[in-house]
């Protein structure tokens, strides 16, 4: 039987008897439990195969709740909250005594968003405690942006997806921190760096994290570990397909590209994902092609770098932690 389903009233009972539940948000499924809950909390990390040093993100279903969880609130930080939530925006923020260390990776500062999906809108407004929810996928691979994607990672091990649809944004939020009480992106997301800028001025990235295994501190925002978000299938990032092509011609290629559909005979399987050559509309299409890539037994996946700005930084950076 699938475990897929619409009912909302069943998502609360689950939670609230601290098991855990896939979520729909605007920018991916999220694996959603008690934030108060120690059960719930291990089986987020369990379930994914994800180190306990990994902190998640805090879902809350407005604004007003966020002084419940933080300490302090710097004002660019209220400012982005203002402008964003609820949206794709995450804020690292101190926590406030309340917040169990196993959210928080032992940290002094706690991840918190607004989601802007209707119904885990509804859902946070009728829990009384808040969710942390990290990508509903094993660690290190593809986000899922349907129910469908989490219900072919955790069939046998998850008890209900809530569907609400594929995911608007598409890929995960951009996630802000803060030194001196000044705003510092430590991951690119679905709220486009220019935005933010006309908010709170100029902004430094710090998406710093390479490679991966030879980690020896932990990184600020730990899913910046250099391979993430990565298909099965060895994929490489270019900005010359030709050549690619020419140097992978002997294997079963698979291609992904921003806007126009490339002729070559040594292409198995193609996706396009924006023929109008719209950023936000590749941006939401972007790990479904991967999934979908995934399954035609490919060789390789040759992915097409992006325009460098807007959304297109953000897909650059999916793409590049792809290749790891
Ligand atoms: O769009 C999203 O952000 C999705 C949806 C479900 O909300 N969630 C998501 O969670 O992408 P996750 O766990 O896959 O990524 C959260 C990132 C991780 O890289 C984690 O290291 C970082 O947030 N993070 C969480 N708490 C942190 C903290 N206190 N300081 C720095 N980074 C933190
Ligand atoms: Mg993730």
């Amino acid at each position: 039987m699938s475990i897929i389903s619409k009912d909302i009233s069943k998502a609360i009972q689950l939670l609230t008897d601290e098991n855990i539940v896939a979520i729909p948000t605007e920018t991916v499924y999220g694996l959603a439990g008690n934030i108060y809950s120690k059960k719930a909390i291990t089986s987020i990390f369990e379930t994914k195969k994800r180190p306990f040093f990994n902190p998640l993100i805090v879902h809350i279903p407005s604004i007003d709740s966020l002084s419940t969880i933080v300490e302090n609130i710097p004002e660019k930080a209220q400012l982005l909250a203002d402008a964003f939530w609820p949206g794709p925006i995450t804020l690292v923020l101190k926590k406030k005594a309340i917040i169990p260390d196993l959210i928080t990776g032992g940290k002094d500062t706690v991840a918190v968003r607004v989601p802007n999906h209707p119904t885990t809108l509804e859902l946070l407004k009728q829990l009384d405690f808040p969710l942390a929810a990290p990508s509903a996928n094993p660690f290190s691979s593809i986000s899922p942006t349907t129910a469908q994607h989490v219900e072919t990672y955790f069939k046998d091990t998850l008890k209900m997806v809530l569907d609400g649809g594929a995911c608007k944004s598409g890929i995960e939020s951009t996630i802000i921190g803060f030194e001196n009480d000044e705003p510092i992106i430590y991951r690119l997301g679905s709220t486009a760096i220019e935005d933010i800028e006309a908010i709170v001025g100029k902004i430094e990235i710090k998406n710093t994290v390479t490679e991966a295994p030879k980690q020896k501190t932990i990184p600020n925002a730990p899913g910046m570990l250099a391979r993430h978000y990565a298909p099965k299938t060895k994929t490489v990032l270019t900005d010359n397909i030709p050549k690619a092509l020419e140097q992978h011609q002997n294997l079963r290629i698979g291609l992904l590209v921003f806007d126009t559909e490339i002729e070559n005979d040594a292409i198995k399987t193609q996706i396009v994902l924006s023929k109008t050559g719209n950023l936000k509309e590749s941006a939401s299409k972007l790990y479904d092609a991967l999934h979908q890539l995934d399954t035609f037994d490919l060789d390789i996946i040759i992915a097409e770098k992006f325009p460098d700005n807007g959304l297109g930084k953000s897909i650059n950076d999916r793409l590049n932690r792809a290749t790891k």
